[in-house]
């Protein structure tokens, strides 16, 4: 179904916004996947994610956050470390960079996210994974260096991520617009049935970062950004 004339609400944290009460709002599976992160920021990253999903759809569920019936089955080996969800519930993607946490969520259909900080220096090799065949040939040094391959990136992983694929969708055989142009998805060897149906939305995750939202089947929709600390605080 294609739904307009709706909202696609988008929360962004930092590192810093984390407190020990977060912590609590983790279910018994989320804190042993906590506890497995050996560096503290990781551990942050992920409970931020967490804590920002649950409060966020708590109230639209009826629920006290840390009871919403969140599932992160994994569609390959169904370990809880898949995708974020909630059966029958709004859709949420979540996506950590850095500095930064983000949570996407919409009540009318799929959607991803994905934020990734441009600052770090970039393993060329990588180019290979991201650049379409197209993408690669338009251009030697795409256009804005690095932060033109980071803006790719940011745009092909918001698709797989809502369409559920993840890393099992190559990013070499997705083309988007290029970084100087609006996001959008132009061909998608073997999925050209999803061409039409997605919408693409550049975001404001600040300096050093670029970041992208994707939504399946809901043209249109209002994106708005929000601080989490009105989740968080
Ligand atoms: C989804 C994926 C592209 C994210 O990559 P990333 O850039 O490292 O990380 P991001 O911070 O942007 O996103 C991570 C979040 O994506 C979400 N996620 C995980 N798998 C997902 C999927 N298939 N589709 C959509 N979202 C997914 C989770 O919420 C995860 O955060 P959390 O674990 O803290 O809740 C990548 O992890 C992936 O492809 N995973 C599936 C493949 C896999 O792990 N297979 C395991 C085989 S058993």
């Amino acid at each position: 179904m294609v739904v307009t004339g709706h909202t696609c609400d988008v929360w962004w944290a930092t590192l810093s916004d984390v407190r020990p009460e977060h912590t609590a709002l983790l279910n018994p599976i989320e804190h042993g996947r906590r506890e497995r992160y050996v560096r503290a920021a990781d551990r942050d990253r992920f409970t931020l994610g967490v804590a920002m999903t649950r409060l966020a759809l708590g109230p639209l569920v009826g629920l006290p956050p840390a009871e919403v019936p969140l599932t992160r089955s994994c569609r390959d080996c169904g370990e809880p470390h898949g995708p974020p969800a909630i059966a029958g519930g709004p859709h949420v993607s979540v996506s950590h960079s850095g500095d930064r946490v983000a949570v996407a969520l919409s009540a009318y259909g799929p959607v991803g996210i994905d934020v990734e900080e441009c600052s770090r220096q970039l393993d060329r090799a990588i180019e290979r994974l991201v650049l379409a065949p197209a993408e690669a040939a338009a251009t030697d040094a795409p256009a804005g260096g690095d932060s033109g391959i980071f803006t790719y990136w940011t745009r092909k992983e918001a698709l797989i991520k809502a369409t559920g694929d993840g890393l099992r969708a190559p990013m070499t055989e997705i083309t988007v617009s290029p970084p100087d142009e609006p996001p959008r998805l132009l061909a998608w060897s073997g999925r050209d049935d999803l061409v039409g149906r997605i919408t693409m939305y550049s975001l404001d995750p600040g300096p050093g970062y670029a970041a992208c939202l994707a939504l399946i089947d809901q043209p249109d929709a209002e994106v708005r950004e929000h601080t989490a600390a009105e989740l968080l605080h």
